[in-house]
């Protein structure tokens, strides 16, 4: 403890030295956190728990499974890439690694239920809470800071009831305590957000298989519940940034874009559009080691890589998207939201320092994976 408010000292001397020296780039936000599911995870499970962490995961980039669900990057880093930011450290490593970036809390299988058994959102937001009380970054980094939000669909692809109507009902509680989560790390100084609407369920691989991959699933309850569910969170971010005060949101339309990117799949250079480069149960292996997948050789022509995940191309073309008109709300595109819309923006005159690499800081271990 000794040794950390020694530190703590160092840095605000730092901090207080360097903010005589301030420009425009000084301002920026140099932090991302990241919280949610597999489409932002950057390598939270641990190694050996998931298929991630099994090839052909990681085929592309870096060649080796690096416990991203994808060939190569992920969403996370590719916006990160978008706003001119490193790819925030995965909050397994936060304490060996450099954090000068941010932290991603996002774990595969997550949503805000207990979904598919991996740590919610709101045990996420917990881990962030606990670096922030031990003063790992100052309240000027977390203010500043960028809140990126991947809740996507596992509340809904984990639903075991029997109910439609018990569904349907999801597409009110998921928005709420998606809600409530942002309101928390609202109460802990984040102010900035960019926050996903669902990815198209009902053209998911997982889904699409039985057609042999060829078109998406007409089903008019998960049209519904799809549209609800946006719909309600659309109608939650806007009340919350109004009340909020110096909060502000950009909503990216993530349903809007996967169906965009489906639907002129050449103007991306992609030549497969439903059917996943990996197809099978990815990253598994029968009894002889034979792959229970197949895995194609240009992953950088499909859209999907595996059963749920877009493949790296994918990405750059879903976040290419968030670039051009009506593909986000509350800001007309994230290059416009970031560079003028966002209050960090137009505060000039104060000294930006980052904490980071707390020795005392000890992240949690990701309990029951
Ligand atoms: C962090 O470093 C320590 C000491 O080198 C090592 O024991 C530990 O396994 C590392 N943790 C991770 C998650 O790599
Ligand atoms: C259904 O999901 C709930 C909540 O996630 C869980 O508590 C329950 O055990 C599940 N039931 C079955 C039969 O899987
Ligand atoms: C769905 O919500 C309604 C209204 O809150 C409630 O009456 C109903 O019992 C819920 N259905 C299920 C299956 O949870
Ligand atoms: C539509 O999806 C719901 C929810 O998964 C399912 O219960 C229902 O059977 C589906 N309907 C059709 C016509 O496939
Ligand atoms: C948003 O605020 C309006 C006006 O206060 C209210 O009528 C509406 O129910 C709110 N929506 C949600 C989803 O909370
Ligand atoms: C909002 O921003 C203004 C100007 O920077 C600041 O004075 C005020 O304390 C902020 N309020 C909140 C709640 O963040
Ligand atoms: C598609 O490929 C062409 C030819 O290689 C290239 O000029 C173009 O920039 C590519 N477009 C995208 C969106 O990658």
């Amino acid at each position: 403890m000794r040794t950390f408010l020694v530190f703590c000292l160092i840095v605000i001397l730092c901090v207080h030295k360097t903010s005589t020296y301030v420009s425009g780039e000084e301002t920026k936000p140099r932090l991302l956190f990241v919280f949610g599911d597999s489409y932002a995870d950057g390598g939270n499970l641990p190694p050996g728990s998931a298929s991630a962490w099994r090839a052909p995961y990681g085929m592309f980039r870096p060649g080796t499974p690096v416990g991203r669900f994808s060939d190569g990057f992920v969403e996370t880093d590719i916006l990160a890439a978008a706003l001119g930011m490193p790819s925030p450290t995965p909050y397994r490593l936060a304490q060996n690694v450099s954090i000068s970036g941010g932290v991603n809390f996002a774990v595969g299988g997550s949503g805000v239920t207990y979904a598919l058994g991996t740590p919610p959102f709101q045990t996420q937001v917990g881990w962030f809470a606990s670096m922030v009380q031990a003063g790992v970054f100052t309240p000027e980094d977390i203010n500043r800071a960028l809140i990126f939000v991947s809740v996507v669909g596992n509340d809904y692809a984990a639903y075991n009831g029997s109910s439609l109507d018990g569904y349907f009902n999801l597409t009110h509680e998921v928005p709420l305590l998606i809600d409530l989560n942002l309101r928390t790390l609202y109460s802990l100084g984040a102010r900035n957000f960019i926050i996903s609407s669902v990815s198209p369920i009902d053209c998911l691989p997982r889904v699409t298989a039985s057609s042999g991959f060829t078109e998406c699933q007409k089903n008019v309850t998960i049209d519904a519940v799809i549209a609800s569910h946006n719909h309600i969170l659309g109608n939650r971010l806007e009340n919350m940034t109004r009340k909020l005060e110096n909060s502000s949101v950009l909503y990216l339309q993530q349903t809007k874009s996967m169906r965009y990117v489906l639907n002129h799949p050449s103007e991306f250079n992609l030549t497969e559009t439903l059917k996943p480069c990996c197809v099978g149960n990815c990253g598994s292996v029968d009894e002889s080691g034979t792959p229970l997948y197949t895995v194609c050789e240009n992953p950088e022509t499909h859209f999907f890589w595996d059963s749920i995940h877009p493949t790296e191309a994918g990405w750059k073309a879903i976040v290419g998207l968030y670039n051009r008109p009506r593909f986000t709300w509350f800001a007309r595109s994230l290059s416009s939201w970031f560079g003028s819309g966002v209050p960090f923006m137009s505060e000039r005159n104060q000294g930006y320092q980052i904490v980071a690499e707390s020795p005392s800081f000890s992240p949690v271990m990701l309990a029951g994976i």
